[in-house]
């Protein structure tokens, strides 16, 4: 009797522990989700019901509210369900510069890229993810340009 009843005692001794970690432990925010290329692709604006997503610098934006910019058939189109990086600190819309590489720019495009992502996507637009290709290199290693301090979900807060 004693031993059932110790039992019982240990059991919601240890359930209101588990609680108690759960709460202790609980995210701060929502996950981050990592897109692939080949993800990201989907939400290019070629289906209506779709959202519409590009990363700049390896941050994926929803771009929805910016169709008439981005939807099927606008402007800028060609930006979209990728990481136009490149695009946008040259202000072009070539095949050739809708990448994520920004080898070889100029320092004046760098700092017009940066303007832009801070000024325009992270003002506008909710983040919703980040490019895997900005956290591991293509053979799976980590990114060594990754920069934890990039990281938002770790407490950067104007990011999200
Ligand atoms: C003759 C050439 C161009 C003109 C006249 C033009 C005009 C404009 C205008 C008026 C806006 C502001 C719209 C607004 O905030 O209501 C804008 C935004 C923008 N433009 Fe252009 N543009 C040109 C070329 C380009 C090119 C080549 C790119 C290539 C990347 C580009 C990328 C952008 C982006 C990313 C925005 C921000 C859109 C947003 O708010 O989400 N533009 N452009």
């Amino acid at each position: 009797m004693a031993t059932a009843r110790l039992c019982v005692l240990l059991m919601v001794l240890s359930l209101t522990l588990a609680e108690d970690f759960k709460l202790k432990y609980k995210p701060a925010s929502k996950p981050v989700r990592l897109f692939t290329e080949e993800e990201l692709k989907r939400y290019d604006g070629s289906e209506e019901e779709l959202p519409i997503y590009m990363a700049v610098k390896g941050v994926v934006f929803d771009v929805t509210k910016g169709k008439e910019f981005y939807g099927k058939d606008a402007p800028y189109n060609a930006l979209v369900g990728k990481d136009s990086t490149r695009a946008v600190a040259k202000m072009s819309l070539d095949p050739e510069d809708l990448i994520s590489d920004t080898t070889g720019l100029t320092e004046d495009q760098l700092e017009s890229l940066d303007d832009v992502f801070e000024g325009t996507y992270k003002t506008k637009y909710p983040i919703v993810g980040y490019t895997a290709s900005r956290i591991l290199s293509e053979d799976g290693s980590p990114n060594p340009d990754f920069k934890p301090e990039d990281q938002p979900h770790f407490h950067i807060k104007d990011e999200f």
